[in-house]
């Protein structure tokens, strides 16, 4: 690792004491990595330039007049354009004005190998530069980190002081101005929940988006704004400066009294994230949100393990039963959760989901509603429990809160101590609701606090999360593995319940949401058209029975757990839905929910997705689309699997198939392939393709 450092005193004086010139500007050569220094006497000015590991874009920071701006270019051409890092305390202190003290400079390269992944081993390869400041108002010192990788640029900053008390701070500032981006790619930020609908429109119709937020130029290159390490501070979004510019501000999510956050010194903020990218392909494939993340802690880990999972689940959403027990529609019985571990141990699925299996739910939208020990009358949780180890499979357990946070954390010891005694492993979480408190925010300071607390309290009794309702999540799986997936996206059950989620929704993902970590989406519905068992559907929020469908086709399905990554992957539908269509289920139950290798063949945000992932000797092909008019592309094997001869199982859309009218129309093929053989992909709106090879002599 090189490392340069500042001289003892501060580079201004080391500028000033090689020669006393006035409005010179000195060229110093200082490392392959920083390159330039340049300094004007009477104008106190310094700028700083950084070029990224493989020289792939090229960053400069200049302090001018106490003000701090940057920009970010690849070749010649500007990317964009930063300025003013800093924070407004209490009510309108601002702060952003700054004398250097000193700066250094290293890079650092590693390889890191995740217990789960979209790859099995990660590069995390980068260049910072470290200055260390003092604001010139209140003279109060501030870090300001910057790491500068070949696909972008992160920062962040640490402000200190000698107060005792909590700080108070109202917002962070730090404006972002693009000068290329044509289409902006946003969901509106809304500080309750991440459960929205994507816009494709000219940036200029961007006016407060959520993070990831993804903007695109004429040629398809991408930068996406986000952020990482989130811990004891709001979430982020995006808002524009001036309805007429091209400039975005931090906008931080703040508390009833107005202020994003309280803590006392140092505030630390996460990092900042600006990720560029030549086309969505290469942005997909981003791992950036992990390497910003610090390393596991040295203990055992080795009880991770990635799972897929079927559940009760999906019949609730469709309203088929009901998650409470009182009304006679109660889903979760000892035997039907039953039913769900036979069809998961005789389809090799290593978990089965429990919505519903304890008290409170008839309780909905009170205080204090749920009790996270007591199983309903009907369900049989010891059996329920022992027969699933019998059988080989993991329980899912669920704690929803309802947004009860306050009755939650009282209980959340004996909670996860309970599950820990009844060999339950895996937990998912949930929020739906209001917060409780009802000062805060769902994406505030406060339930950034309490999602981590639930982190470490739920890896203290060694069980694994996924987490509904969640705020963004920022990478700190790499930190914490037991934080398996989030949902933190409009999936699955909006289309049991909704207008439903359009075909462009998917294929967005991957290049927004997706940026910042796994995606429990729940994908994987074969009955699309909801006709099955249809009559038995009870109306329970909003649309119900012939209002609804997933609007895409069933192969379509059966691609996305390729697509969408989460290490605990659910296959949502139910038993007997997928116990209709042995032959694509027996394709799709075979998608792991980890992989070695990924490569991202074929990228349109919003319209079309070709990715390649391999899990040990198989390669899944997984294609999904959103056009209305028909695709075709023609894609060598070669481009990613090696070896002789494959075998393949293919599942496409049928030629009639139509993702509305006609959406189980399909056909399977076997056959062998050899790597020059032409993969060829006539993709409809809403459909799909998916595809595994391997090399076994037997076809599966
Ligand atoms: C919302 C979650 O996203 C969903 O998965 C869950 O079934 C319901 N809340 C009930 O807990
Ligand atoms: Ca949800």
């Amino acid at each position: 690792m090189k490392r340069l450092t500042s001289p003892g005193y501060n580079l201004t004086d080391f500028l000033y004491s090689i020669k006393p010139m006035n409005r010179v500007l000195y060229t110093i050569l200082l490392s392959p990595f920083i390159f330039l220094s340049t300094i004007a006497r009477e104008t106190k000015a310094i700028t700083l330039h950084l070029q990224s590991p493989g020289e792939k874009i090229h960053f400069s920071i200049s302090l001018q007049q106490e003000r701090i701006s940057w920009k970010l270019l690849k070749q010649d051409s500007l990317l964009l354009e930063g300025m003013d890092p800093g924070f407004v305390l209490n009510a309108n202190d601002s702060l952003y004005h700054y004398r250097l003290l000193s700066w250094d400079t290293a890079s650092f390269r590693e390889t890191w190998y995740p217990t789960y992944g979209t790859t099995a081993s990660v590069s995390n390869h980068y260049c910072k530069l470290h200055l260390k400041l003092e604001d010139t108002e209140r003279h109060l010192p501030l870090l300001l980190e910057f790491r500068l990788y070949d696909t972008g640029l992160a920062y962040r900053m640490r402000l200190d002081g000698s107060e005792r008390e909590p700080v108070q701070i109202a917002s962070e500032l730090g404006q972002f101005q693009f000068t290329q981006a044509q289409t902006a790619h946003w969901c509106w930020a809304d500080y309750h929940t991440l459960e929205k609908t994507y816009q494709h429109t000219p940036l200029d119709s961007a006016i407060h988006a959520a993070a990831p937020f993804t903007v695109e130029d004429s040629l398809g290159r991408c930068i996406a704004l986000y952020e990482a390490a989130l811990m004891d501070y709001p979430m982020v979004s995006w808002k524009k400066h001036t309805p007429e510019s091209q400039s975005y501000r931090v906008e931080l999510c703040a508390g009833a009294d107005g202020f994003a956050l309280k803590k006392s010194y140092p505030v630390q903020t996460p990092w900042r994230v600006v990720e560029v990218s030549d086309n969505a392909a290469r942005l997909m494939e981003s791992q950036l949100v992990l390497n910003l993340n610090a390393p596991a802690e040295t203990r055992d880990w080795s009880w991770v393990k990635p799972i897929r999972y079927i559940g009760l689940w999906w019949e609730m959403h469709l309203g088929l039963s009901e998650w409470k027990s009182d009304a006679g529609r109660h889903g979760a019985t000892t035997a039907r959760v039953k039913q769900y571990i036979d069809f998961a141990a005789a389809n090799g699925i290593e978990g089965v989901l429990i919505e519903g299996w304890n008290t409170g739910w008839e309780k909905w939208g009170k205080k204090d509603a749920f009790d996270f020990t007591t199983a309903t009358t009907d369900l049989d949780i010891q059996e329920v429990v022992r027969y699933a180890r019998e059988k080989g499979v993991e329980i899912i357990g669920h704690h929803e809160t309802g947004g009860d946070v306050i009755a939650y954390e009282q209980r959340i010891d004996s909670a996860f101590a309970f599950y820990n005694r009844m060999g339950i492993r895996y937990v998912k979480t949930g929020y739906a609701g209001p917060v409780n408190p009802p000062t805060e925010p769902h994406h505030g300071q406060y339930m950034v606090n309490h999602f981590n607390r639930v982190m470490e309290t739920a890896a203290r009794y060694r069980i694994m999360l996924d987490v509904h309702e969640s705020s963004i999540p920022s990478g700190l799986s790499r930190t914490w593995p037991n934080l398996m997936t989030f949902e933190a996206v409009r999936g699955m059950e909006w289309n049991a319940w909704s207008e439903g989620n359009s075909p462009d929704h998917a294929c967005t993902l991957p290049f927004t949401r997706g940026l910042a970590g796994p995606m429990d989406y729940t994908p994987g519905v074969f009955d699309v058209l909801m006709t099955h068992r249809e009559s038995e559907r009870v109306t329970w929020n909003g649309k119900g029975r012939g209002q609804t469908a997933v609007h895409s086709t069933l192969v379509h399905q059966m691609a996305l757990p390729v697509v969408l990554y989460s290490p605990m992957q659910m296959f949502a539908d139910l038993p007997e839905n997928y116990a209709l269509h042995p032959e694509a289920f027996e394709l799709m139950r075979t998608i792991p929910a980890t992989w070695d290798d990924s490569r991202v063949l074929h990228a349109e945000i919003g319209k079309c997705i070709v990715v390649a992932r391999r899990h040990g000797d198989d390669w899944f092909l997984a294609a999904i689309a959103a056009e209305e008019k028909k695709l075709m592309l023609h894609i060598p094997i070669y481009f990613f699997a090696k070896g002789e001869e494959l075998n393949a199982v293919v599942c496409e859309d049928a030629s009639d198939a139509d993702a509305e009218k006609n959406p189980m129309a399909y056909i399977i093929r076997r056959g062998k392939v050899n790597p020059q053989s032409l993969i060829n992909l006539n993709l409809i709106g809403g459909g799909g393709a998916l595809y595994r090879f391997s090399p076994d002599k037997q076809p599966r």
